[in-house]
């Protein structure tokens, strides 16, 4: 592994000013204005080494991807990772028109992103938080869950995985408190093989090589994500 120093990591990033993003407080409201288009924003937040959210935003040209993370060293690895997926699918590196990595404390996300502004957040593999005192942490506690509340669209959903069983009961508990709908629950995601279509992160291709079941749910929060859920059960024979 190539060592840096923590000077050479920040310039790294630094000089990275059409993908990594060190005040993202600036863009609240702007998003769309920053990716000069009206397509949907979808968020990974706690991105860690950036594998998913780069292969999202290569495979899904239809919406634009924001990565959050608070550590310099995963801005700079996800960096890599962006642009050397685009390499390595034939295109030009440095032309991520629908990707941002933004440097920030997911604590304060109401700080980054206005209410609406958002229709999809990925929580994959966030840090489960075991212990009980520490349950506030745990980016599913109803605290956190408001908050993504807001900043949904009448789209809006929630999409989350995990290893963590103990986190997995608590997000379920916490959405069901919240009287928030829920669909395609699974306790065993890759049960029957992994699905080549779903993009995996670094930490779930870990696990799938070990063994582990991982556990998944998506969350309606907008209005019109719920009607359209609706209308597509409503079409199901009984
Ligand atoms: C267990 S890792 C998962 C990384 C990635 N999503 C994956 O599945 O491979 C959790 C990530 O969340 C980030 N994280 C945890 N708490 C955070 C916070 N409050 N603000 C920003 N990032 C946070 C950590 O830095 C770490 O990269």
């Amino acid at each position: 592994m190539r060592l840096r120093g923590r000077k050479g990591i920040r310039e790294a990033i630094e000089s990275q000013t059409d993908l990594v993003i060190l005040n993202p407080q600036e863009y609240k409201g702007n998003w769309s204005e920053y990716f000069g288009n009206d397509l949907p924003i979808h968020v990974e937040l706690g991105m860690g080494k950036g594998r998913f959210i780069s292969q999202m935003s290569l495979q899904h040209p239809e919406a634009n991807f924001i990565g959050v993370d608070m550590y310099d060293e995963l801005l700079r690895r996800a960096s890599e990772k962006a642009r050397l997926a685009r390499k390595e699918a034939d295109q030009d590196e440095a032309d991520l028109p629908n990707l941002a990595l933004a440097l920030f404390n997911i604590e304060y996300i109401e700080d980054i992103f206005a209410p609406g502004e958002l229709e999809r957040i990925y929580l994959n593999f966030s840090d489960p938080w075991p212990k009980k005192k520490h349950s506030r942490r745990r980016l599913t506690h109803p605290r956190f869950v408001d908050k993504y509340r807001t900043l949904l669209n009448e789209r809006g959903e929630i999409h989350l995985k995990t290893d963590s069983r103990s986190l997995f009961e608590f997000s379920l508990n916490s959405f069901a408190d919240m009287g928030l709908r829920m669909r395609h629950i699974s306790l065993s995601l890759h049960g029957e093989g992994v699905n080549p279509d779903h993009v995996m992160t670094e930490y779930e291709s870990k696990f799938v090589e070990q063994g582990v079941h991982i556990h998944r749910c998506e969350v309606m929060i907008g209005s019109e994500a719920l009607r359209s859920h609706e209308k597509q059960l409503a079409a199901q024979p009984l």
